[in-house]
């Protein structure tokens, strides 16, 4: 179990170097911030969904997508493990967090009875478990199977860049340390894509992650051999607007930000932006 622990943190280290954005900001790319807020207007109608499953939701991406969900009008119901990350988010209005583990497929059901969307970002590899499970296969898996069972028709899964057809993105390097775990979460999307054909799913796969202020700047394209990095809350970002576009059912789509500089991306690469079709859903992003 050790040994384990040490392989995850050591290729931690390694994957956080390979994804690691250079200080230096692609100059040639950042244009004027338009974003002033990440406030958004509910119009009452359209696409918007009042209530929405998170598993995921206690940090990282998933706890930045219950802010913007809220944002956006919608109530949120969070399944989430700790005792701190349910006295935390309930103390947010509009949220119900119910504490229990997504690796047990009764208990994703139950919470997500009664919501009208599901977003995952269910990761981190290992639960140190004896029968060799993982989150990023099993507990997503739980989330696409509760929703086909309750009839929840819209689900945006969170997966990585490195799955299924964006393999050849990720430098070999990175491929090498990260390949379970991108086996696990491929396993996932394969579920969706294979089985839930009456589904309107969205898979966004990021690049990889830093920890930082939004920068407004990260796209989400359909070339799957995008890679870079981007910022958790742009992440949570594009996830929320995937959610309400129109045009986003059965897309597989990266997230990456053109703006930061990627040692994984040293060609600076930049990749075509897909147009969310949300501004005339139920959300208006720009003040
Ligand atoms: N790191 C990268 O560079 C990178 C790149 C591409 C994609 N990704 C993927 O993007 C997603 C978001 O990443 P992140 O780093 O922001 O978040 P993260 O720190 O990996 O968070 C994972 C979330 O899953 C939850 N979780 C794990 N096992 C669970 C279980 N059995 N039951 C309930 N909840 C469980 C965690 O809850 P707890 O707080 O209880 O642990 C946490 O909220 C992940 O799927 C990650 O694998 C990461
Ligand atoms: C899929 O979801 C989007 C976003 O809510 C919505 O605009 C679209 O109409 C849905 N498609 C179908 C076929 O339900
Ligand atoms: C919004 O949708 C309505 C009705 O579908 C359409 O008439 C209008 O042109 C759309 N506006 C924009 C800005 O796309």
């Amino acid at each position: 179990m050790n040994l384990i622990r040490l392989f995850l943190v050591a290729s931690g280290l390694v994957v956080a170097r390979a994804f690691t954005p250079t200080t230096s900001i692609n100059r040639a790319t950042t244009r004027p911030l338009r974003r002033l807020s990440s406030l958004y207007m509910v119009q009452g109608q359209g696409d918007s969904y009042k209530k929405v499953f998170v598993a995921g939701g206690s940090r990282g991406v998933g706890r930045l997508v219950v802010d913007k969900l809220l944002a956006s009008g919608s109530e949120v119901v969070a399944l989430v493990r700790s005792e701190e990350a349910v006295g935390e988010l309930s103390a947010l209005e509009g949220v119900t967090a119910i504490r229990g583990d997504a690796m047990d497929y009764k208990t994703v059901e139950g919470a997500m009875d009664g919501c009208d969307a599901a977003i995952t970002t269910l990761g981190g590899g290992h639960d140190a478990r004896l029968d060799g499970k993982w989150v990023d296969y099993t507990g997503n898996n739980n989330v696409i199977e509760a929703a086909g069972i309750l009839g929840v028709t819209r689900v945006v899964l969170v997966t990585s860049i490195g799955c299924g057809s964006s393999k050849d993105a990720t430098p070999p390097s990175v491929y090498e340390v990260l390949k379970d775990v991108l086996a696990q979460k491929n396993k996932a999307e394969n579920v969706l894509t294979r089985y839930y054909t009456n589904m309107n799913w969205t898979i966004v796969r990021p690049g990889g992650l830093v920890s930082a202020p939004e920068t407004g700047k990260a796209i989400l394209t359909e070339d799957a051999t995008a890679i870079g990095s981007i910022h958790r809350g742009d992440v949570a970002d594009l996830v929320v607007r995937a959610l309400f576009s129109k045009n986003t059912k059965k897309m597989i789509l990266s997230a990456v930000d053109p703006s930061i500089a990627s040692s994984a991306n040293t060609a600076g690469r930049i990749n075509e932006a897909f147009a969310l079709d949300a501004d005339n859903v139920s959300i208006a992003r720009w003040k």
